[in-house]
């Protein structure tokens, strides 16, 4: 790893080695404004970042180190349409998909717009039908069940979405996701569905995923024995493709009006905003995924004009980055204390991790400090009962984002507040912790003996300063979601900017794909063991005998 380091990167390992050592009790003590000084709001989404580890100064070190990136340069390049996927030449042009005014987009010149609002309209027109009943299965009957086949990208982005605003479903159309390859995701599910009354989508950017396929392929044998003598037209109204390739859409024997189409220069994981958010249309209908849509687009315009010291993504990115190469901070909580958010820590590893999680450069050569942080989380307050004993007591630095939403679109009386009291109190006591003072007066107050009190001093005290930002939507509807969803997103396109990093591939997961191609007849047996590592060769092995392929 080369060590060649920036003037702006010296100046904040200078800083830090001052800041590292006071606690955040002492920077509220000494800044009467530090809430009114380090929250922002966009809209009316809150966002307080006065617990995160970080001053003034700090702040103005890593905007410097932001300018010094020239991440003024990549953001319009990235909203300019240019190829900034340069290993895959591929344009970035998620915001194409949320882009809601009636001009060109990104330009006059390449002008997407004309593609994006065809299949938008064709959306429309899908979902209202299946919405409305009058789109009929082979028997005549309306659809009751959708299941969305795709995995990564093509599944985490609109099961998440459709999870979230679950307040906002159609009754009577269930959503179901189907990923994984293991039969106990997709068996179960079809014994409990009703072929006559169910949608499949078949959501693959390349439709040649494994996992995809394989899941595709048993659903339309099981429709089609359902079917009989019918088993095409069966296809025909039960199948759906959201793709770019429709030719292999085609192949698979989806005609090509149930084709969905997308683009090269959508990423899967940025993908939920195209047509792999049909599941989200269907489900809350298209109006509802154009609020989703609107939400985003204003974040897009908050992160293209709002200057740096005021730009949520730009300082959510930023301070991450102090957080993990300056603080040492190796993983990052995200803490929804929502229970309809329950999908949102797995969607962001996916976003975060499957992005920045490089250790080469744009330039090919390797990075001079580490990337993405290992990002995890779990909704609250059920994390509370779980790990959070670590995150209190058990001495890792473990930055975390606290979201939740003021209004419950749930109602049921008495929960909301108690649920935002915990949300609140989690992140205070993360903070600020308990001193050894404050531990013994509290059991002194409560008439423990001295001689217990210095028994259970140790295990009572708090030691804090661990860094938080607060995240707060008025509701979790649409359009709130859609905000936080491309906040996440351009935080994360910052902090690849500012690491050298493109975001936009993902060479990482290819091996594994590949070696499991090789794999596969080595374990049914069609090929020997030869050429394997031994501990692969030894697990086949085991594997053959101990299994019925
Ligand atoms: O294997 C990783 C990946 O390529 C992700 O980036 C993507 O979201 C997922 O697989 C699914 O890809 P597809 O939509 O082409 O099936």
């Amino acid at each position: 790893m080369s060590t060649l380091v920036s003037t702006p990167w010296q100046a904040l390992l200078d800083h830090c080695a001052t800041l590292k050592g006071v606690h955040l009790r002492d920077l509220f003590a000494g800044d009467p404004d530090r809430f009114a000084r380090f929250s922002v709001r966009v809209g009316d989404v809150l966002v307080d970042c006065s617990k995160q580890r970080v001053d003034g100064k700090a702040l103005r070190l890593l905007i410097a180190l932001a300018e010094h990136a020239d991440l003024r340069g990549w953001r319009a390049r990235l909203f300019a349409g240019e190829k900034i996927n340069a290993s895959e030449g591929r344009a970035v042009l998620h915001p194409a998909l949320r882009y809601l005014k009636l001009d060109a987009f990104p330009s006059p010149q390449l002008d997407v717009m004309p593609e994006v609002r065809a299949v938008r309209a064709h959306m429309r027109e899908f979902s209202e039908k299946v919405r409305a009943g009058l789109w009929r299965g082979f028997s005549g009957e309306a659809i009751r069940d959708v299941v969305n086949i795709g995995i990564g990208g093509s599944d985490l982005g609109p099961k998440m979405v459709v999870r979230a605003l679950a307040a906002f479903q159609r009754p009577g159309l269930r959503m179901h996701f189907v990923s994984n390859l293991d039969s106990a995701h997709l068996a179960p599910l079809l014994d409990s569905l009703d072929p006559r009354s169910t949608l499949f989508i078949v959501a693959s950017k390349t439709f040649s995923t494994q996992e995809t396929m394989l899941n595709a392929e048993t659903a339309r044998e099981w429709l089609c024995a359902a079917a009989g003598k019918d088993a095409e037209r069966a296809l025909e109204r039960h199948f759906v493709a959201v793709t770019a390739d429709e030719q292999r859409a085609a192949a698979f024997g989806i005609p090509a009006r149930n084709v969905f189409r997308m683009w090269d220069w959508v990423g899967g994981r940025y993908s939920l905003w195209s047509a792999v958010g049909l599941p989200i249309a269907l489900s809350i209908g298209m109006n509802g995924f154009e609020r989703l849509l609107a939400g985003a687009a204003a974040m897009d315009s908050h992160f293209r004009d709002a200057p740096l010291e005021r730009n949520l993504p730009v300082l959510m990115a930023l301070i991450g980055i102090w957080n993990t190469n300056f603080l040492g901070a190796s993983t990052s909580a995200v803490l929804p204390y929502h229970e309809a958010l329950r999908f949102l820590p797995s969607f962001l590893q996916q976003l975060e991790m499957e992005s920045n999680g490089k250790t080469v450069g744009r330039d090919g050569k390797p990075l001079a400090h580490p990337a993405n942080p290992i990002v995890w989380g779990e909704i609250g307050s059920n994390g509370q009962h779980a790990f959070f004993q670590l995150l209190h007591q058990g001495g890792w630095l473990v930055p975390s984002d606290f979201i939740a939403s003021a209004q419950s679109d749930f109602p049921l009386p008495g929960h909301q507040a108690p649920l935002m009291a915990n949300f609140l109190a989690q992140s205070a006591a993360l903070a600020f912790g308990k001193t050894e003072a404050e531990a013994r007066a509290e059991l002194t107050a409560a008439g423990v003996p001295e001689a217990q009190v210095a028994t259970l001093l140790p295990h009572k005290v708090f030691a804090g300063n661990q860094p938080s930002t607060t995240i707060i939507l008025p509701r979790l509807d649409a359009f709130h979601l859609g905000m936080l969803l491309a906040l996440y997103e351009h935080k994360v396109f910052v902090q690849g900017v500012v690491w050298g990093i493109n975001s936009f591939d993902q060479w990482g997961v290819e091996l594994g794909k590949q070696l499991a191609g090789r794999l596969l007849p080595a374990l049914t047996g069609e090929t020997d063991l030869a050429g394997l590592d031994q501990s692969t060769g030894s697990l086949i092995a085991w594997c053959r005998e101990h299994s019925d392929f």
